[in-house]
């Protein structure tokens, strides 16, 4: 069956690091429409409890989908998908991709088995972190650092500011501290915000760590929906919206980012 529109996909997350895996869809994929959602009003994730976060992923997606029916869903958050996936694959009627920590794939490229893991503070004690670690990261030491901070060195810079070096620094410091730190050659990026400091994370972990995200994997993970669902990209010009679940002039200042992005419409949809 073919479509008369592009294929329509809700990207989402709690702010702006859900763009990363964006990117890699629009690289993959050009010609979809991409509705980029940010639910600032509850940002951040990573500190949430559980309860409170099912319950408010739950009263987001309800919204947006009601407003914005969608084709795929991608919930671009780890620490929205490694609590919250089962959940929204039995509550909603439409594919599902989320993105968990790229734990697998560092795993395997590793030489000296030792990685770090990068995420929020809620991601690395997740138990569906913990069963992938024992799952496909059994021959390693894995050294897990979660950190809230540098979700918001992540958001700053999408705003034009320039991360704090010393900032950085200490928020990197327990993977120089830990005994097998000088042995680690990988580290999982498993916050979708990460992505976004690639640069300055190589410049302090030094360019023989390999950075490994899930990005594109995502976006191969929703080629295979677009097939599956015999959707057709590139109808019509895409048209990407970046919308946001709070109002705030704040959001002004990401204006610029969005537009490098792809995103000139910009919308709210209070929740
Ligand atoms: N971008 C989200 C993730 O991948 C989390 C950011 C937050 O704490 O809200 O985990």
């Amino acid at each position: 069956m073919s479509y008369k529109r592009n294929p329509r996909i809700l990207v989402f997350d709690s702010g702006v690091g859900g763009l990363s895996i964006a990117q890699e869809i629009q690289r993959l994929h050009p010609g979809c429409d991409l509705i980029y959602a940010s639910d600032n009003a509850a940002f951040p994730y990573g500190t949430k409890g559980e309860t409170e976060l099912i319950a408010r992923v739950d009263l987001v997606l309800r919204r947006l989908l009601d407003e914005h029916p969608a084709d795929i869903l991608v919930i671009a958050c780890n620490t929205a998908s490694t609590l919250t996936l089962p959940h929204v694959r039995r509550c909603f009627d439409l594919p599902v991709v989320g993105v968990v920590p790229a734990i697998k794939p560092a795993a395997r490229v590793s030489h000296s088995k030792v990685i770090g893991l990068l995420a929020t503070p809620a991601t690395v004690v997740r138990p569906y972190t913990l069963q992938l670690m024992e799952d496909y990261a059994a021959d390693c030491t894995v050294i897990p650092v979660g950190n809230a901070e540098l979700v918001q060195l992540a958001e700053a810079k999408l705003r034009g500011v320039i991360p704090d070096q010393r900032r950085l620094k200490s928020i990197l410091a327990p993977f120089a501290n830990h005994p097998q730190g000088r042995r680690m050659d990988t580290v999982v990026l498993a916050c979708t915000h990460f992505p976004l400091l690639r640069a300055e994370l190589t410049q302090h972990l030094g360019p023989h760590v390999a950075l490994v995200d899930s990005g594109e994997a995502i976006a191969r993970r929703v080629g295979h929906w677009l097939h599956t669902l015999t959707l057709e990209p590139g109808i019509q010009a895409p048209r990407n919206v970046a919308m946001f679940t709070l109002r705030s002039g704040d959001i002004d200042t990401l204006a610029p980012a969005l537009a490098d992005l792809g995103f000139n419409e910009v919308a709210t949809v209070p929740v």
